[in-house]
């Protein structure tokens, strides 16, 4: 998941510099370790049932570590390729991959326009990146020309909506959280998968959801980033902005602290002819 309203942006329209960069690569190894997010990805790779000569695509890769498991499951006679638009985020995963010793491909490339024929893929996952999509509808009718009948989706992502942030009083939370939120895409993503696989074609056969706990380490980014863009928007004031983040550290003092929000990872495939 992104940051709602921080910079920088994982949107390819929004470029960042290599410190930026850097920041986002960060953000992703972090959001690796956390629990909720590996369970996911556990599911979401048993999901697929990827086989040895299969053909998979991740979409919007980042730093690859999904197509690095991908090409694990595909063997030398199948092939792993990443997808992403952003050349800097494609030049980091291959030297991860490569250092790994994995034959994984990236490529660089469009959710909206894959660089692939029709009917030619396998498996394809996209993890969080339809939150930042202006047109998921689009970027879904496109993963259903490149899948083979047969062949299977998991669509991975946050519905920021169901964040809970706790303690703090409530109003302040709630300006926060909607200002916060207002400058993400799609704030709601995380319940629409279904529905956008379904409206192309596509059977949807599970889902799966996990929370994702924050640890308090973001209280102080994160937190810090959320309450500087709303005390700027005018809809909190610097005074709710820091007692707000006072409220949260109390609560990590006294064992009482919660931020978490939902992800869900929806399976489905393309029906035979
Ligand atoms: C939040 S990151 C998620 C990366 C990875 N899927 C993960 O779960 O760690 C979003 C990724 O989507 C990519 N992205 C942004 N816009 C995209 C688009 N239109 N098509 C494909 N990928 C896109 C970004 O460059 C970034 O690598």
């Amino acid at each position: 998941m992104t940051e709602p309203g921080s910079a920088p942006s994982f949107r390819s329209d929004q470029p960042g510099d290599s410190a930026q960069h850097a920041l986002l690569v960060s953000i992703l190894d972090a959001q690796s370790e956390l629990p909720g997010v590996r369970r996911l990805r556990r599911w979401t790779l048993a999901a697929l049932a990827v086989r040895p000569g299969d053909r998979a695509l991740d979409i919007g890769s980042g730093t690859g570590s999904e197509v690095v498991a991908l090409a694990e499951a595909t063997g030398p006679t199948g092939a792993a390729t990443g997808v992403d638009p952003n050349p800097a985020m494609l030049v980091e995963a291959e030297a991860r991959a490569a250092a790994l010793g994995v034959p994984a491909e990236f490529v660089k490339g469009d959710a909206y326009d894959l660089p692939f024929p029709d009917g030619s893929i396998d498996a394809v996952r996209c993890e969080r990146v339809y939150q930042h999509l202006d047109d998921p509808a689009r970027a879904t009718a496109e993963i259903a020309r490149v899948l083979r009948p047969g062949g299977r989706v998991v669509l991975v992502d946050s519905d920021w909506s169901t964040s809970i942030i706790h303690p703090g009083d409530p109003e302040v939370v709630r300006a926060l959280s909607d200002s916060w939120l207002s400058q993400t895409t799609n704030r709601n993503s995380g319940r629409h998968l279904r529905g956008l696989l379904t409206a192309v074609g596509l059977v949807v056969d599970d889902i799966g959801a996990d929370a994702v706990i924050w640890d308090p380490g973001v209280i102080d980014t994160m937190f810090r980033a959320g309450t500087d863009l709303s005390v700027a928007a005018g809809v909190i004031t610097a005074a709710q902005g820091d007692e707000l983040i006072a409220d949260l550290h109390h609560g990590v003092e006294i064992g009482d602290y919660h931020f978490s929000v939902t992800m869900f990872a929806v399976l489905a495939h393309r029906p035979n002819l």
